[in-house]
């Protein structure tokens, strides 16, 4: 069982982390549109990863003996100037998230329900990585940005990530 308010902001939670894997699908469009492929396959597995993370919170609900109620998930913004624009936008984003998992910490934390923290303090820690890597990302890329070298060989890096789900669901 889960108080009423944060079964809803849990529930809440499976929905944004769905509009966070649409976000990244339009930064994959957007990067495959420009020819950057490898960026694009970035984007496209940072799609997975929030999947993965919408699924984690929608299990736990379950696990809790409760209901998720899928909601509509908003219409991406689709509109960037350039690859760096598209960075600054991710960890703006990211930026978000992590103050949505602090919100529901808190929450949680007053209502003493010791499960959930657990749940979230994975989702705290992730948060670290991600908002490093996009920031260290985006340092990268303004570096790049006026040379065509420079981003292709990022271009290539990127272009081997591959998806691997964590070890611990
Ligand atoms: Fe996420």
């Amino acid at each position: 069982m889960l108080s009423e308010k944060l079964h809803n902001e849990l529930n809440s939670q499976v929905n944004f982390e769905f509009f966070s894997a649409y976000l990244y699908l339009s930064m994959a469009a957007y990067a495959e549109s420009i020819d950057l492929s490898g960026f694009a396959n970035f984007f496209r597995i940072q799609f997975q990863e929030e999947q993965f993370h919408a699924m984690k919170f929608y299990d736990y609900i379950f696990q809790k003996d409760e209901i998720v109620e899928l909601e509509a998930i908003a219409k991406p913004d689709m509109r960037f100037e350039n690859i760096v624009n598209v960075f600054q936008k991710a960890c703006e984003h990211e930026k978000l998230v992590t103050s949505r998992v602090y919100k529901l910490a808190d929450i949680a934390t007053e209502e003493k329900e010791h499960a959930t923290i657990s749940l979230l303090n994975w989702f705290i820690d992730e948060q670290v990585e991600e908002e490093n890597k996009f920031n260290s990302l985006l340092k990268r890329v303004k570096r790049s940005e006026n040379n065509p070298a420079a981003l292709y060989m990022m271009d290539d890096e990127l272009a081997a990530r591959v998806y691997t789900p964590p070890i611990i669901a």
